[in-house]
């Protein structure tokens, strides 16, 4: 049987927004037609709903449009608007379906990151910030713009790919949802592919939207053993999704930006849904000198000496390495200037209270004993295999 809800619903949610805007415009002899319309439409919509209760439900609202539009030919406005006012296709779910709209909504956040906060990575970002800004300023008339492209960035861990997404999103005052494939995979099972699917519906509905998929390569089944069903679902509604919004002429704008640390493990039928792959690679000198100034001194510590030695000295470190080596630097040296902390902890809140934290200016060597301690996870090894991957592409 051929499934012409998605049909009637898209149709059905164009007549309500037609009859919304001619209500909000004052135009309610039409508005009125337009409810009515929708009314109908509704009717049709309850005929393809799969369970009887949601037939009913979908029957009892296109009772309510139906009465809404006769009070509006009526030139009777409900004031404070009606409920009848406010329903949609999307109000017709399943419980089912509408527990995955909410997961999906339980996915966005607040993204707090500035291009500021991110220190070196120069070319992508200036990629990103134009290609973004592209799609949101006004265009001259008559000129076809490329859309943005979709991006994946791959590179080691803890280098700043998260950050970029994060900075994306704020950039574009976008709504960012933050998911994470593996997370999706293991909680989901076979059902990952209806979050997909609802993440990308309300992602549109709340655009501009960043959709960022983290953990990129948890989506293609493992090269050694079968694909389980349940990734090649996914994986073929995720392409169906970005696929779909793709050759939709929306003026919405909707990005994903996927990433892994195992770029290599994703097919090329995936990797050319992107329109541009980022290498986001371990930090440089100047890059790391940045990462300590927003950790150590930005945050009013002194650091005896300059923070050129202490970039000297974390060749190889990535960005998270380095924020934990800051965090590890500011207790040793709270420890060190306040020897007798332990004890007046010992004699109780009030003493505490009555205590004045002393500081004083962070050492090189205790950098240096840090880093003793502290190999990075990143090799030489490692970042061979990104450069290998790369010149094969
Ligand atoms: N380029 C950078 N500038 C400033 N801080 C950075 C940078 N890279 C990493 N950091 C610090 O490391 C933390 C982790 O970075 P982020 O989450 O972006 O890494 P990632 O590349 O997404 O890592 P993973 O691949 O493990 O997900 C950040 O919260 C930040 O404190
Ligand atoms: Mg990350």
């Amino acid at each position: 049987m051929v499934d012409l809800s998605g049909v009637l619903g898209d149709r059905l949610e164009n007549t309500l927004a037609k009859a919304r805007k001619l209500a909000a415009q004052g135009e309610l002899p039409a508005a009125a037609v337009a409810y009515a319309q929708a009314a109908k439409l509704m009717r049709q919509y309850a005929e393809s709903a799969t369970s009887a209760e949601v037939k009913k439900k979908r029957l009892a609202d296109a009772e309510r449009l139906l009465a809404y539009a006769e009070q509006l030919r009526q030139g009777k406005v409900p004031a404070g608007g009606s409920d009848a006012a406010r329903i949609g296709p999307d109000n017709e779910m399943t419980p089912d379906e509408s527990s995955y709209v909410e997961n999906a909504r339980g996915l966005i956040r607040q993204a707090k990151v500035s291009w500021d906060d991110i220190a070196g990575l120069e070319d992508i970002k200036r990629f990103v910030k134009e290609s973004y800004a592209l799609s949101l300023a006004k265009r001259p008339e008559g000129v076809g713009l490329p859309r943005a492209a979709n991006l994946l960035l791959y590179g080691p861990p803890g280098t700043g790919k998260t950050l970029i997404a994060a900075a994306i999103s704020k950039g574009l005052e976008a709504t960012f949802f933050a998911c994470k494939v593996s997370d999706m995979l293991s909680k989901y099972f076979g059902e990952s592919s209806k979050l997909i699917d609802a993440i990308f519906d309300l992602a549109e509905q709340m655009s501009p939207s960043v959709i960022f998929l983290d953990d990129f390569e948890s989506i293609v089944a493992d090269r050694d053993g079968d694909s389980s069903g349940a990734e090649r679902r996914v994986l073929t509604e995720l392409l169906t999704c970005m696929d779909g919004f793709e050759s939709k002429s929306s003026d919405k704008l909707v990005l994903v930006v996927a990433a892994t640390n195992k770029p290599w493990l994703i097919d090329e039928a995936i990797l050319s849904r992107f329109g541009k792959l980022g290498y986001i690679g371990l930090p440089e000198t100047q890059a790391r000198r940045r990462i300590f100034e927003l950790h150590l001194t930005k945050k009013g510590y002194q650091v005896a000496g300059g923070l050129e030695d202490f970039a000297a000295r974390t060749e190889g470190y990535s960005g998270r390495e380095i924020e934990q080596i800051c965090k590890e630097l500011v207790r040793t040296m709270i420890s060190r200037a306040n020897p007798d902390l332990a004890d007046v902890a010992e004699k109780g809140k009030q003493a505490l209270k009555d205590y004045t934290l002393r500081t004083e200016a962070i050492a090189l060597e205790s950098l240096d004993d840090i880093l003793s301690r502290m190999r990075p996870v990143t090799g030489k090894d490692d970042l061979r295999r990104y450069e290998i991957w790369m010149e094969r592409r």
